[in-house]
Formats: structure tokens, sequence, C-alpha cells
């Protein structure tokens, strides 16, 4: 979708893209068919058997806004904080954990919902936080992947899309914070960065 043809709001932000990679509408998609699968996947998991999504702050909220509403499980929802781009990077530091998991997984059935997979450095992270507390399962849920070797060697169950290995925004991800309310997920203009 062309940024000057966007129907109903004209977002200030489509000015400094270069480039939409995947516009709303095929998001909304994707993820409609994303919430299908897991919620096939996990149809077994009863209240009893409960179900906790472990979300990575900050850059997931949008999606997990839009996936845990197409989920018909009764669930709980846990954030954590990671932070691995600080202020104006665009490459991994290597991600810390700034807030940890709050409630009790032990014996729980857990699915990680991240915005996306880069250096897979995050993943890693959390699954090893989370095995400490004994979970009864472990799954994991992206949005994006880069196509990277870091990114598609890093075990993942659900993946919304592959893309190229470029540094992106919109839909939660962000650039020194900013760009995350943009609806699009696209690429910035050298000068924007
Ligand atoms: P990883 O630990 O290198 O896999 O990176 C994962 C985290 O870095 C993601 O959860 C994002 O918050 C952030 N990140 C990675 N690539 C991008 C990007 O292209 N744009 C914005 N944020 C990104
Ligand atoms: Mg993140």
């Amino acid at each position: 979708m062309n940024p000057a043809s966007t129907p109903i709001l004209a977002y200030h932000m489509h000015a400094d893209l270069d480039k939409i990679l995947i516009d709303r509408e095929r998001i909304a998609r994707r993820v409609a068919e994303l919430a299908d699968e897991i919620s096939h996947d996990l149809r077994d998991i009863t209240a009893r058997d409960e179900l906790v999504i472990v979300s990575v702050l900050t850059g997931s909220i949008i999606f997990l806004a839009d996936l845990i509403r197409r989920l018909p499980q009764k669930l709980r929802i846990e954030l954590v904080g990671v932070e691995s781009y600080p202020g104006r990077a665009t490459e991994s530091r290597g991600p810390k954990i700034t807030r940890s998991l709050a409630g009790n997984i032990e014996g729980r059935h857990v699915l990680i919902v991240d915005d996306i997979l880069d250096s897979g450095g995050t993943m890693r992270l959390i699954r090893g936080e989370l095995a400490k507390r004994r979970p009864k399962s472990v799954r994991a849920c992206v949005l994006l992947r880069k196509e990277r070797p870091s990114a598609m060697e890093t075990p993942c169950d659900y993946v919304g899309f592959d893309i190229p290995d470029v540094f992106v925004v919109g839909y939660g991800l962000d650039y020194n914070n900013y760009y995350r309310t943009l609806p699009d997920i696209g690429t910035l203009k050298e000068d924007a960065l």
C-alpha cells in the first residue's frame, strides 16, 4: 500500500518511511491465521491446566492485543521487560531483563509472544528464565522473523512473516521509541534514522 493512499488517517509517520513491507490488512489476516493455528493446537488445555501468555515489552504490545482477542481459551497474561536496543541503536547490544515475570508458571502451559526474531537473543534469554520456573510446556510465537541464520535457527513454533534482514518499524516495533503506533510495518528512510 502506498503511504499516500492510506484510507482513513494520513499518519504523519508515513513521511519517514522508505517502503511499507506489510500493510495493516495483511497483518490482520495473518494474525487471524496464527490465532486459529494456536487455538487449534492448544484446544485441549483446560482452565485447570492453565495457559499463560508471556509477552515481551514493549515491541509486542500491539501484536499481543490483536492476537489474544482471537484466542478463545481462558488465560492469564504476564509481561516481561527486555531491552536490547537502547535509544537510537538499530543493532542489538545483547538483551537484558528489565522487568521479570511476576506470576507463577509452574506446571502451566506457556506461550511466549514477541514482535520479532532478530539475533534470537531475547527468545533464548526468556526461554532460559522460564525453564527455571518449571512450566509444563513452552511454545513461542513471533510476528516477524528476519531472514538471517541466527533468527532462522532459533526455535519458534509460530511465525507470522519472514522478512529481509532490514530494520523495520510499525505495529509495535520502534526506532528510538517512535513509530510503534503506525498500523503498517515498513523501513525508514536513511534521513529518519
Ligand atoms: P533479538 O534479541 O536480536 O532477536 O531481538 C529481538 C528484539 O529486538 C525484538 O523483540 C525487538 O524489540 C527488537 N528488534 C529487533 N529487530 C528490530 C527491528 O528491525 N526494528 C525494531 N526493533 C527490532
Ligand atoms: Mg522486543
